[in-house]
C-alpha cells in the first residue's frame, strides 16, 4: 500500500512560483500542499542544491554549468527573477536547509536525484547520506511514511543512494516504460515505478500494481486525467497545476 501523501506539488510550487525555491515550497504549503516533489544536483564543491537544469541560464542567469560553480556561489544567484518581479533574489537552496525546513513543516519530500552528467554516483551517495541523518530519528523509530522517497531516471545514482543509505525508500524514474522496467526496479530494491503520465496506459498501470511496486506519475496538469489515472490504480502524482488540482483531489 502506498504510505505517502497522493498528490505532489512539483518543484515546489507548481507553475504559481519559480521551481525549487522556498517561494515555491511556501506557494505549495499556501495551497494546501503538505507533499512536495523537488530536483537536487551537485555543485562543483559536492554540496547539493536544488536545481532542475544542470547548465545556468533558464532559471538561475549566467552560462555554463552548475559544477563548475561552489554552492555558496550558487546560493548568492538569483532562481526567481526570471518567473517575476515579485520573486527577485530569492536564493538558489541548499539542499540540508530545504530539506530541514520541509521537515519541520511537515512537508513529505520526493527528492529526484537530477545528476549532472558525470556526477551520478557522489549525487546519489551524497544526497542519500544527508536525507538519512536528517530522517534519522524517523528511520529509527521506523515512522517510513515520513522518510523521504529517494528517485531518479539514473539507476547509477539510485544505486548508489542504496550503498550509502539502504534504509531510504528508492524509486526508478522511468518515462516510459519498456520491457525491463521492474528488473531495473528490483535490482535498485526500490518501492516504487515513477513515470510519464503520457506514456501510460491501463494494461501497463495494471501490470505495475500486480507487482506491488508503487506507480507515481508526473507531471499531471489537467483534472480529468489525473482521475483516469488514480481510476488505473495510479497511487500518486506530481502536478504544476496546484491551481486546478488540489492536495486533497485523490
Ligand atoms: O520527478 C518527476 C519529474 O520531476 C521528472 O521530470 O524533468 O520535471 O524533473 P522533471
Ligand atoms: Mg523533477
Amino acid at each position: 500500500m502506498w504510505p505517502y501523501p497522493r498528490i505532489l506539488a512539483h518543484r515546489g510550487g507548481g507553475t504559481l512560483a519559480p521551481e525549487n525555491t522556498y517561494a515555491g515550497l511556501r506557494c505549495g504549503m499556501q495551497a494546501g500542499f503538505r507533499a512536495i516533489e523537488f530536483d537536487v544536483m551537485l555543485a562543483r564543491d559536492g554540496v547539493p542544491v536544488l536545481m532542475h537544469d544542470p547548465g545556468l541560464g533558464r532559471t538561475v542567469k549566467g552560462s555554463g554549468s552548475v559544477f563548475e560553480h561552489d554552492a555558496g556561489d550558487l546560493v548568492a544567484m538569483d532562481a526567481g527573477a526570471w518567473f517575476g518581479p515579485a520573486f527577485v533574489g530569492e536564493p538558489v537552496p541548499l539542499f540540508t536547509e530545504f530539506a530541514r525546513r520541509c521537515r519541520e513543516q511537515g512537508v513529505w519530500m520526493n527528492i529526484e536525484i537530477k545528476p549532472a552528467p558525470g556526477f551520478e554516483a557522489e549525487t546519489g551517495a551524497v544526497v542519500a547520506a544527508l536525507a538519512a541523518d536528517l530522517f534519522a530519528a524517523e528511520l529509527a523509530a521506523g515512522d517510513m511514511a515520513r522518510v523521504p522517497l529517494l528517485s531518479s531516471f539514473s539507476d547509477v545514482a539510485l544505486a548508489s543512494a542504496r550503498l550509502a543509505a539502504p534504509q531510504l525508500p528508492r524509486a526508478c524514474l522511468i518515462s516510459a516504460l519498456g520491457p525491463d522496467w521492474e528488473l531495473r526496479a528490483r535490482a535498485l530494491d526500490a518501492v516504487a515505478i515513477h513515470t510519464n503520465h503520457q506514456h501510460l496506459g491501463p494494461q501497463m498501470a495494471r501490470a505495475v500494481k500486480e507487482t506491488g511496486l508503487g506507480l507515481f506519475c508526473y507531471t499531471v496538469n489537467d483534472p480529468g486525467r489525473a482521475r483516469t489515472l488514480l481510476d488505473w490504480g495510479v497511487d500518486a502524482f506530481c502536478t504544476d497545476r496546484i491551481d486546478l488540482i488540489g492536495p486533497d483531489f485523490a
